[in-house]
């Protein structure tokens, strides 16, 4: 089934250049773009695209990592394209995440109070079709 999803480059992927490697390997898989936007977020897009993670002890440090530098956000469409991306993402630990993934290859631990993992990727279809209308609203 043809779904969308909601990709997010951090703001470490964008200071380090790594946006068309994002895009790249999105589109090598075969996925299509429907929107890319270089981003500043807002606390309170934050608040909305995080609400899970509100009042978590890593949820201050992740909103000013967040806030640190412009974002990409993307949506990108394809048959299952929401695990699929998330299986191009690899894990949320850098460390173990599986090499040929994007943060296995391209992201390590740093000694941060929070994870800096490059990318972003919905976890569902409730919350990719939450997200986009939080980034894109009308989209
Ligand atoms: P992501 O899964 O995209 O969305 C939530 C983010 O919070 C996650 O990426 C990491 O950047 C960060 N995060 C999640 N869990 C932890 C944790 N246990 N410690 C620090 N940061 C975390």
């Amino acid at each position: 089934m043809t779904e969308r999803t909601l990709i997010l480059v951090k703001p470490d992927g964008v200071k380090r250049g790594l946006t068309g490697e994002v895009l790249r390997r999105v589109e090598a898989k075969g996925y299509t773009l429907a929107a890319v936007e270089l981003r500043q977020a807002t606390p309170e897009l934050l608040a909305e695209h995080y609400e899970e993670h509100v009042g978590k002890p890593f949820y201050d440090p992740l909103v000013e990592f967040m806030l640190s530098g412009p974002v990409l956000a993307v949506v990108a469409e394809g048959e299952r394209v929401i695990e699929g991306f998330r299986t191009i993402a690899g894990t949320t630990d850098p460390t173990t995440a599986t090499p040929g993934s994007i943060r296995g290859d391209l992201a390590r631990q740093w000694d941060l109070p929070v994870i800096h993992n490059i990318v972003h990727g919905s976890d569902s279809p409730e919350s990719a079709e939450r997200e986009i209308g939080i980034w894109f609203p009308g989209l």
